[in-house]
């Protein structure tokens, strides 16, 4: 039976049916002189009816660079125009388009060495990427495919051959990257806000880039309806009592959720304190949305902010190093009911706030180290410590 109130309210955008936006404002958020690259992007979604909340992320899917993909059909000696058919696709796609818009020309897996393998004319090839994929030479595999991409591999084998439908075949899908949203809807309700990490790197000689970054910071078009979003529902969410203080703890690009947090709870004129633990590389160059949070706490929107700049300094400081100077206050809001928040780094940041807040619940807290393990266990099933992390 059709529910008719689903029907209606269910979005016609999804990730099968993404809607596409326009990207309305793609600006620096590093002063020039900074080692790091995020941008500040923003992206209409009016007339997509699209409804998100703070806390939720934007899902992209992102375009392959033409550049690379021209000397990738040049390589493999295959023409732009050669048609190929493709899972979920109803009628053919020019190999060129298909390369661009729907397959992963990047690292590639066993699987793909395996289909090197077995086209191409070469012996001594053949004998060499089978040596690769034994289970005995895993290790200099992975270390081998870390290096290389689609466009490497067929010049490291030039005997390999493939029509153009082999290689789409082989070629897993460009999948869509996500982005936590860095503005609220109660300020804008048409537009997302999202903070990107633009990702370049080197290996075995060749500058490297990250797909959808790169796409959102220099390759897609401004005012151009040609983005392919949908919107990422969370579980990471303000209190549901606005008087609950939330301490935010976000370095890097971790800071997008709280930017939109903290419009939110001025918006609505939440009575809870906030406090904002953020960090970087050096506060002159690195210190995102500075003018903004320096404006929140001069008119007292932001009670508390702690800065961790690593490279100001001999010595490496880091957010948790803030928490752990802050132990006892910071004790005292979450004894006084306040939500902790985690968003970024899951590597390495994420982890070592989760070991500081051990560490306070221990030393301010008085706690056993069990009784703090049980401690931050019920905070998280309180939903009082909710993380955001990749
Ligand atoms: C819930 C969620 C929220 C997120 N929010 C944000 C956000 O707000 N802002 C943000 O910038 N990102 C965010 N991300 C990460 C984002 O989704 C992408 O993963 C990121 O932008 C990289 O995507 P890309 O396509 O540019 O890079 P890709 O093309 O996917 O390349 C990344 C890959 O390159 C390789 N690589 C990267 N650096 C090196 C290196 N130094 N050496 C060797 N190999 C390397 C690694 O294999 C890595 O996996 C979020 C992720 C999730 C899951
Ligand atoms: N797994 C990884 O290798 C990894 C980790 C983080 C980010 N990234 C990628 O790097 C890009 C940029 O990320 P970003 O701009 O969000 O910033 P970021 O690289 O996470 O850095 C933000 C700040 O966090 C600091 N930091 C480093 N290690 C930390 C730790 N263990 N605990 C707390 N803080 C720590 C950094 O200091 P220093 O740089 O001075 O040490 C910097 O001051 C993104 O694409 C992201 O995906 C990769």
């Amino acid at each position: 039976m059709t529910n008719e109130m689903d029907t209606e309210t269910a979005p016609v955008y999804t990730k099968d049916n993404p809607f596409l936006s326009s990207i309305v404002d793609n600006r620096s958020l590093n002063r020039p002189g900074s080692m790091k690259e995020t941008r500040h992007i923003e992206v209409s979604i009016a007339g997509s009816d699209l409804k998100y909340e703070a806390g939720d992320s934007l899902g992209v899917f992102p375009a392959n660079d033409p550049a690379a993909v021209d000397e990738l059909l040049q390589v493999a000696g295959l023409g732009a125009d050669e048609e190929v058919t493709l899972p979920r696709h109803d009628e053919p796609v020019p190999l060129r388009e298909a390369l661009i818009r729907c397959l992963n020309i990047g690292q590639q897996t066993k699987k793909f060495l395996q289909a090197l393998a077995g086209h191409t004319s070469d012996p001594a090839e053949k004998r060499k990427l089978d040596a690769l994929v034994q289970p005995a030479s895993r290790q200099e595999m992975m270390e081998f495919l870390s290096q290389r991409e689609v466009v490497d591999l067929l010049k490291v084998f030039p005997g390999v051959r493939f029509t153009a439908q082999q290689l789409a075949d082989q070629l897993k899908r460009l999948v869509p990257r996500l982005y936590s949203i860095a503005s609220s809807p109660w300020v804008y309700p048409e537009v997302v806000h999202l903070t990107v990490a633009v990702v370049r790197y080197r290996t075995n000689n060749r500058d490297r880039v990250g797909v959808c970054s790169t796409y959102l910071a220099e390759r897609a078009s401004m005012h151009r309806p040609e983005v392919p979003v949908f919107l990422a529902k969370s579980h990471f969410r303000l209190p549901d009592d606005p008087d609950r203080d939330i301490i935010m703890v976000g370095p890097g690009t971790g800071i997008a959720p709280f930017r939109a947090f903290l419009q939110e709870r001025i918006s609505l004129g939440a009575k809870g304190r906030n406090w904002l633990f953020f960090g970087d590389q050096r506060q002159e160059y690195d210190y995102l949305y500075g003018d903004e949070f320096e404006r929140y706490r001069e008119e007292g929107h932001l009670n508390k902010i702690s800065l961790a700049f690593s490279r100001d300094q001999e010595h490496k400081v880091y957010v948790q190093d803030r928490m752990l100077e802050e132990s006892r206050t910071l004790w005292e809001w979450l004894q006084g009911g306040a939500y902790f928040y985690v968003c970024g780094d899951a590597h390495r940041m994420a982890k070592d706030v989760d070991q500081a807040l051990h560490q306070i619940a221990r030393e301010s807290g008085g706690m056993t180290e069990e009784e703090a393990a049980s401690h931050v266990k019920l905070l998280r099933k309180e939903r009082r410590y909710q993380r955001d992390v990749y």
